[in-house]
């Protein structure tokens, strides 16, 4: 392990699971200054092509009862254990910040790459979170998707769900997983 503090923190991410993410949250400036972080990604253009949403309290049971009864229009014949994790998926951690990726047309900067970005923003916004001390994780599943919870969220059509992070304070210490080798992954291109 390097004694570089940047490298340390890069070399010790990983991710907490929402299940065991509670209170306390960050509050309202610690969150603003994670952002401030999160924002800092490579953004080709200058386009900004992302905003966040922010899920706390109340307002994170009713997407989940909204989940609920989506997930039963989906799938009329799905299990009650399905739809009721559903119901719960977003009631586990304090807060949840939606990154929702904006994309505009652009000739220079195509939409792969706006949606890149985004996704930068989710990655810092994991890094930032950890480097203040909670735990985090970057969560999709079908919602991300879905016409419908698009809709209820208020994204525009041209706007796309990037990652729901998922922040709190982690109630066990998660044990690390697994990392690919480098080593294995690097090739020299030869002409
Ligand atoms: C775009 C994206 C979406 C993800 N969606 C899910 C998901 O829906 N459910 C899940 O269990 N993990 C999902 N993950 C994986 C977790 O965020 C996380 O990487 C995993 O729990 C492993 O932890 P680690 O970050 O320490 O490797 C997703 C990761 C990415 C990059």
């Amino acid at each position: 392990m390097s004694d570089n503090c940047f490298l340390q923190a890069l070399d010790q991410r990983r991710s907490v699971p929402s299940l065991q993410l509670g209170a306390p949250a960050p509050d309202d400036a610690t969150l603003l200054r994670m952002l401030q972080s999160a924002v800092r990604v490579p953004d080709h253009g200058k386009m900004v092509p992302f905003r966040f949403l922010r899920l706390q309290g109340d307002a994170r049971h009713a997407l989940g009862e909204f989940l609920a009864q989506r997930s039963r229009e989906r799938d009329p014949h799905a299990a009650e254990a399905a739809v009721e994790k559903d119901r719960q998926r977003f009631s586990h951690a304090p807060l949840v910040i939606a990154v929702i990726a904006h994309l505009r047309d652009n000739p220079k900067v195509p939409a792969q790459e706006q949606l890149l970005t985004a996704g930068c923003v989710c990655f810092a916004l994991l890094q930032a979170a950890q480097g203040f001390g909670f735990g985090a994780q970057w969560l999709t599943a079908w919602m991300s998707e879905d016409p419908a919870v698009a809709t209820h969220l208020g994204l525009a059509a041209n706007e796309r769900i990037v990652g729901f992070i998922h922040i709190g304070t982690p109630k066990i210490a998660v044990p690390d997983r697994d990392r690919p080798d480098p080593a294995t992954l690097l090739q020299d291109w030869q002409p």
